[in-house]
């Protein structure tokens, strides 16, 4: 599990993937990679997630996690699937125990000083920050790094190319995630060339953004 969140440090980028069809998780996969950006989030918001997470783990050559898990059912089909952590958009008791249950590392969303206990409590301190840009940005994580310092954050939500630099510039960001990094209509189009252009833009500016 803390190999797992080392690498999701190591890469600092989170793209979040939406897929309708899972033909095109292969693909992605592959232009993900050659952009130097070996990660994905696929979220359960399409009926495609489970078969778009197994393709891309069973690569083996990136890190593949399952996103806006709701229920512990959706949590066993993640992990049955290979998916190697889980988000959830909210802290859900249930599907933060079914992943201890698993061993799965699990990053809740929580943007409240009472979110944030709530996940201490649950033996966590890595958790998403979403909506990151409606829940005070960056300012709002500073703020809660004072009384709670050890806590590591994943904001998501309104976070870009723009503005990913005042994340990344707080030593409590693990990494930022975003959908940015693969447009549907990119996908749509077929577009994985510049999948991959846009993934190594960001791996450039996540470089920049650390050093500032
Ligand atoms: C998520 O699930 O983390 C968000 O939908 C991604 O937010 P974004 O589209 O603003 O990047």
């Amino acid at each position: 599990m803390s190999d797992t969140l080392s690498t999701l440090c190591a890469s600092r980028l989170v793209p979040v993937v939406v897929l309708d069809d899972a033909a095109d998780a292969q693909p992605l996969a592959a232009a993900l990679v050659a952009g130097n950006l070996p990660v994905a989030e696929v979220t359960f918001r399409t009926a495609a997630a489970a078969d778009a997470i197994r393709v891309m783990a069973d690569r083996g050559d990136m890190l593949v996690g399952a996103g806006t898990v709701l229920t512990s059912q959706q949590v066993d089909q993640a992990v049955d699937a290979g998916a190697s952590y889980i988000v959830s958009p909210g802290l859900s008791r249930a599907v933060v125990e079914r992943c201890q249950e698993h061993g799965v590392l699990v990053l809740p969303g929580a943007v409240t000083a009472t979110e944030i206990q709530a996940a201490l409590e649950l033996g966590l301190t890595t958790v998403k920050f979403f909506p990151a840009g409606t829940s005070g940005g960056a300012a709002a994580i500073a703020a809660l790094t004072e009384p709670f310092a050890g806590v590591r954050f994943v904001p998501t939500g309104g976070v870009g190319p723009k503005n990913l630099h005042e994340y990344l510039a707080i030593p409590a960001v693990a990494a930022v995630g975003g959908s940015w990094m693969v447009s549907k209509d990119l996908v749509r189009a077929g577009d994985f060339a510049q999948i991959t252009r846009i993934a190594a833009e960001g791996v450039a500016l996540a470089r920049q953004g650390a050093l500032a």
